[in-house]
């Protein structure tokens, strides 16, 4: 099916148990896109964050595994559980997720009944998100955009989230030690230098990563260009990027960055967090044609360059690993006009990617005609399917 050679990751048949909306569904898939449409309030973007919740991350709602437990007049339901049968690059698997039976709030993910890494995830099961929060990604704030772009990073770099975590995890480790020296204690000198050394290794991988996706993301933007997608021209705004993209070699930018740290050891004492480093980075976008910063745009522009971004990271990923990720896109046609949504439909098919999208209406996917698997949703069923 795929002319790129490798098998095309998707989900081939989707089981949910408690679900949100859902008290139970199952549902047999094949490889081409998911059109979901239906009313308000239907579960279109329930099944959606039921698919987000098998790749790795918390999902396109950051929900934590309370949340999901299907509520009900009797009280809420005591277990959720996501599985599926799934192609991925390890071939055909299963991938699980749902609640520890001792503890509802956490959430276990499986592959092949075995307990999963989120790199393990990222690795077999590559899977890149927009949702409508993403509509104000290039004027909120700051740190949505970091974490748009580190997703995007990681779709890539399985490895990402596990630097980035190791790197948070020592920088708040520090920073109980920075303000226990607020309140007049003495912490541990060499404690805090190991501390920062570790921060410094983390931030150099986070950083070499993001500039590494950077310019593969750029290459593939600048290579395809499109008559219906503006054209983003990205920078990568922080200061270890900054360090790395001059010309000093990881070694030279870590000991550096581990420097740097300790110089701002006061200042980051008083200020109650660290105030520089890779997790205050920034991703900077103009649109080419217009000459002008992805805020200044429209609604509708500003949509299509994040939509931009996100199809060309998946055909940067296929190019290098031979098949698009998963793609999720809820409200994928919000604000766009018609002919965008068209060049929607054909940036998909041309990534041969599973792609699910939900709208609420179905004639906004007609374009993709029987290219796509379209389903209509409704009170947390499927009413419908062509
Ligand atoms: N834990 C839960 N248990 C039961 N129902 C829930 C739970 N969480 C959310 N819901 C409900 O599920 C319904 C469907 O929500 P969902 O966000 O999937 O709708 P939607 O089809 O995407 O609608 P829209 O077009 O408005 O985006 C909502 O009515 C919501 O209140
Ligand atoms: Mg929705």
């Amino acid at each position: 099916m795929s002319g790129a050679g490798a098998a095309r990751p998707s989900v081939t048949r989707l089981k949910l148990t408690g679900f949100r909306n859902y008290a139970s569904l199952d549902l047999s898939l094949d490889a081409r896109p998911v059109a979901l449409s239906g009313p308000n309030g239907a579960g279109k973007t329930n099944l959606v964050e039921a698919v987000s919740l098998l790749g790795p991350g918390r999902g396109v709602r950051a929900a934590g595994g309370e949340a999901v437990l299907r509520r009900t007049p009797q009280g809420p339901d005591r277990l959720w559980a996501v599985h599926a049968e799934a192609m991925t690059r390890a071939g055909s698997v299963t991938l699980a997720a749902g609640s520890d039976p001792a503890d509802a709030a956490r959430r276990r993910t499986r592959i092949d009944g075995a307990a999963a890494t989120q790199s393990a995830l990222a690795r077999i099961f590559p899977m890149l998100w927009l949702t409508p929060r993403e509509d104000r990604l290039w004027a909120g704030p700051r740190a949505d955009r970091l974490r748009f772009f580190d997703r995007l990073v990681l779709s890539g770099a399985p490895d990402h989230a596990a630097q980035a975590s190791a790197y948070d995890k020592a920088m708040r480790e520090r920073q109980r030690l920075l303000d226990r020296m607020a309140d007049g204690a003495r912490p541990d000198p060499d404690w805090l230098t190991a501390l920062e050394a570790e921060m410094a290794a983390r931030a150099i991988a986070l950083a070499a990563a993001r500039l590494d996706a950077l310019a593969r993301l750029q290459a593939e933007i600048d290579a395809r260009p499109s008559a219906r997608f503006p054209t983003a021209e990205l920078a990568l705004d922080g200061i270890v990027e900054a360090r790395l993209a001059g010309g000093a070699s990881a070694r030279e930018a870590e000991d550096w960055f581990a420097e740097t740290l300790k110089s701002a050891r006061g200042r980051d004492s008083a200020a109650g967090r660290a105030l520089t480093g890779p997790h205050r980075s920034d991703l900077a976008a103009r649109h080419r044609e217009k000459d002008q910063p992805a805020a200044d745009g429209s609604t509708g522009e500003q949509k299509a360059l994040v939509l931009a971004l996100a199809l060309a990271q998946a055909g940067a990923i296929r190019s290098q690993r031979g098949a698009a990720p998963v793609l999720i896109l809820d409200e994928a046609c919000a604000h766009l006009d018609s002919g965008r949504r068209e060049g929607l439909a054909e940036a998909i098919l041309t990534l041969e990617a599973q792609a699910w999208l939900t709208g609420v209406d179905a004639a906004l996917f007609a374009p993709f005609a029987e290219a796509a698997q379209h389903l209509r949703i409704e009170a947390g069923a499927v009413a419908e399917r062509s």
